[in-house]
């Protein structure tokens, strides 16, 4: 079953807690957390003390996707904070293998994500270390942006990888994932689908959940 992680980035500040408990309440099993640090993309949203804040109102798998530089420095916060998945950009590490290790020493599963011209191969060390990957279908920095139709071939191809070398972590596509798209990204071997302004930036947020989740799974 393909799953829809609706990302908290375009909940609406004033109703959150009321769309989380509705997300919850229609099935949703992941929250997709977007931190950013106006250093690696070109914009600020949440750290770990609003996941702190979330952990004790809701169930679900917090999966959260660290768009900063030098993450490093957050990788305890978020443990303790109560992430689940904790993901990190290979653009902005530099000894991967040591943030993955930490990541799973922290009691987190570690995910990689890639930006849209980042090329899987940069992935192949690591893939057997990883829990997810995540392909960004947009330049990240902002929900409500155009899916990029070449990320469609990118999933395809890590699913292929993922096949023939045997492995079993999820693969994540991140950005302009909507009710209309979501059977296509599903179908290029997407497990979760990441959606910000298809879900939280709709008045009914349970109804656009199940729409986006039974598009992925029809
Ligand atoms: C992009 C973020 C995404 C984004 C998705 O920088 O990583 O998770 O919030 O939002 P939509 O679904 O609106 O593209
Ligand atoms: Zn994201």
């Amino acid at each position: 079953m393909k799953q829809v992680a609706p990302s908290f980035l375009s909940a609406d500040i004033w109703r959150a807690a009321e769309q989380v408990q509705a997300l919850e309440d229609a099935g949703c099993r992941y929250l997709h957390l977007d931190i950013m640090d106006g250093h690696f993309v070109p914009n600020i949203s949440f750290g770990p003390g609003w996941v702190k804040w979330l952990r004790p109102h809701s169930s679900m798998v917090f999966d959260a996707h660290l768009m900063v530089e030098e993450p490093d420095f957050l990788l305890e916060s978020f443990a303790k904070a109560g992430a689940d998945y904790l993901t990190v950009h290979v653009e902005a590490v530099r000894h991967l293998d040591r943030t993955i290790a930490h990541i799973r020493d922290l009691g987190m599963k570690p995910g990689v994500a890639l930006n849209p011209t980042t090329s899987l191969t940069t992935l192949d060390e690591v893939l057997p270390l990883v829990d997810l990957a995540l392909i960004m279908s947009v330049n990240p920095g902002f929900g409500g942006q155009k899916f990029i139709p070449y990320a469609l071939q990118k999933v395809e191809r890590l699913a292929d990888i993922r096949r023939s070398c045997g492995l079993d972590f999820l693969i994540e596509v991140d950005g302009g994932v909507t009710a209309d798209n979501a059977a296509s990204v599903a179908a290029a071997g997407a497990d979760l689908l990441v959606a910000g302004s298809a879900v939280f930036g709709k008045p009914d947020v349970a109804a656009a959940y199940a729409a986006v989740q039974q598009a992925a799974n029809s």
